[in-house]
C-alpha cells in the first residue's frame, strides 16, 4: 500500500469518517555547506521523496484532534485553539502548536477545528529533519485549509522560528529552506545571509545518492549544537574588531589567514576555519557540478566531511566509520556526513552499478566496527511542501 492509502485508511479507522484533503512535505539531505547556515555562508542541500504525510479535515469545533502513526500509542492529542501554549506533554504535536501560534501572531484566522492524521517516513533523530517538515507539512496544510494569503518563505520563517523560539534548537534557516523549496533534480544553492537562492540540476547520470543512518539517535545534539553557534559568535565578535563583517560567511581564504590570529582560543580558531572554508568549498561544489566536473565534486564533499571532523568536531565515530568506509569502495564519488552530525546520516554518492556491494561492504564493516547495523537508502530528489490529490 502507497503512504497515501494509508494515511487514508488509517484516518477512516482513527477519526470514523473520510479526510477532506492530503499534504505532503519532503525531508531533506544536505550535499554539502554544513554549519554555514547560522555563520551566514551557502548551503547546497534537497528535498527528498521521502517525508512527513497529513490527511485532515474539519470537525466542527474549536479543537484540533492530532494523531500520529508514528506515536500510535499516544493516541489522539487535542490541542485548544486558544491554548496553544508550549507543553512537554503535549509532545510531537507542538510542532503544530508551534506553526499555528506562528500563523495566529502574524494576524492570520485560524477559527475552526480539524482533525488531523500524520505519517512521517523519516526515521526520527536521523539527521534527514523531520521536524521541519512535520513544520511545514502542517504550514502548508494550514494554508490550505483556512486560504491562507502566505508565501512559502513566510512559512519557511516561521518553521524556523517555531524551532528557534517554540522547541527551543537555535538552528538555522536550512532544513525549512530546503523542505520548502525543493524542487524535482535539483539541489538549491542558498546564501543563508540574503536568502537569496538558485536551483542546480543534479546530473550524477550513472550514480545514486545513497543515504547511511548510523541509526545512534543525536541526544547530545540539541546542546552541542548550540555550544558551536556559540563558538562561531565568538569568533566573528573578535574578528569585527579589526575586520567591518556581519558574518564569517562573509570572509574570503585570503581575509580569513589575514586576520586569523586575532583568534587565540585554538578550539574557537578552528571552528572559524571549518565555516570559512566550508561556505567557500559550498560555492565552489556548484560550479564543478555545473562544469561536469564529478571528481572535484566528490573530493569536495570529502573535504566537507574531513573538516566536520577534525575542525568543527561533530561527526563521532559512527559517521566516520561510514564515511571513512565509504571512501575506500569501489565507484565512490564522495561521501560526508549530513545535517548536524554527532549521529544521524551520512551520504555517499557512488556508481549505480557498485551501489549493492557498496551496501554490503560498508554495512558489514560498520556492523563490524560499532556493533549494530546502519541502514541504507537510496535518495531521490523531489519536491518541496505541498498539497497532494
Ligand atoms: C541542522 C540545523 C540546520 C543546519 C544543520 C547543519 O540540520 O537544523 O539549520 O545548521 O544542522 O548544517
Amino acid at each position: 500500500m502507497n503512504a497515501l492509502d494509508k494515511i487514508k485508511s488509517e484516518f477512516e479507522k482513527v477519526f470514523s469518517k473520510n479526510a477532506e484533503r492530503f499534504f505532503f512535505a519532503p525531508g531533506r539531505i544536505n550535499l554539502i555547506g554544513e554549519h554555514t547556515d547560522y555563520n551566514g555562508g551557502h548551503v547546497f542541500p534537497c528535498a527528498i521523496t521521502l517525508g512527513t504525510y497529513a490527511a485532515v479535515s474539519f470537525n466542527n469545533s474549536n479543537k484540533c484532534s492530532l494523531y500520529s502513526m508514528n506515536f500510535e500509542s499516544l493516541g489522539v492529542i487535542n490541542v485548544d485553539l486558544d491554548d496553544l501554549a508550549y507543553k512537554k506533554e503535549d509532545n510531537w504535536t507542538n510542532y503544530i502548536k508551534g506553526m499555528l501560534q506562528e500563523l495566529k501572531t502574524h494576524g492570520y484566522t485560524i477559527d475552526k477545528g480539524m482533525d488531523i492524521l500524520f505519517y512521517g517516513e523519516i526515521p526520527n533523530g536521523a539527521g534527514l529533519s523531520s521536524s521541519a517538515s512535520i513544520e511545514l507539512v502542517s504550514g502548508v496544510l494550514l494554508k490550505g485549509m483556512f486560504n491562507l494569503d502566505v508565501e512559502m518563505i513566510d512559512l519557511i520563517k516561521m518553521g524556523k522560528s517555531v524551532e528557534n523560539n517554540y522547541i527551543g534548537v537555535n538552528s538555522g534557516i536550512m532544513d525549512q529552506f530546503a523542505i520548502g523549496m525543493g524542487k524535482k533534480d535539483c539541489a538549491i544553492l542558498l546564501d543563508c545571509n540574503t536568502l537569496e537562492y538558485s536551483y542546480a540540476p543534479v546530473k550524477l547520470d550513472g550514480y545514486n545518492i545513497i543515504i547511511m543512518n548510523t541509526n545512534k539517535r543525536r541526544e547530545l545534539a540539541d546542546s552541542k549544537y548550540n555550544e558551536r553557534r556559540a563558538e562561531c559568535e565568538n569568533a566573528l565578535g573578535i574578528l569585527k574588531k579589526e575586520l567591518n563583517i556581519n558574518s564569517l560567511g562573509e570572509l574570503d581564504a585570503e581575509t580569513f589567514e589575514k586576520y586569523k590570529h586575532l583568534i587565540k582560543d585554538e578550539v574557537v580558531l578552528k571552528r572559524a576555519k571549518h565555516a570559512v572554508y566550508e561556505n567557500i568549498r559550498t560555492v565552489k561544489a556548484l560550479e564543478e557540478l555545473n562544469k561536469g566536473n564529478l571528481e572535484t565534486f566528490g573530493k569536495l564533499i570529502n573535504e566537507s566531511h574531513i573538516s566536520l571532523k577534525n575542525d568543527y568536531e561533530v561527526t563521532g565515530k559512527e559517521l566516520d566509520t561510514l564515511a571513512e568506509t565509504a571512501w575506500k569502495q569501489e565507484g565512490i564519488l564522495g561521501a560526508r556526513m549530513t545535517g548536524a552530525g554527532f549521529g544521524g546520516c551520512a551520504i555517499a554518492i557512488v556508481k549505480k552499478a557498485s551501489t549493492d556491494k557498496f551496501i554490503k561492504n560498508v554495512g558489514e564493516t560498520y556492523l563490524k566496527e560499532i556493533g549494530y547495523s546502519a541502514d541504507f537508502y537510496i535518495a531521490n530528489i523531489g519536491d518541496g511542501a505541498k498539497e497532494i490529490i
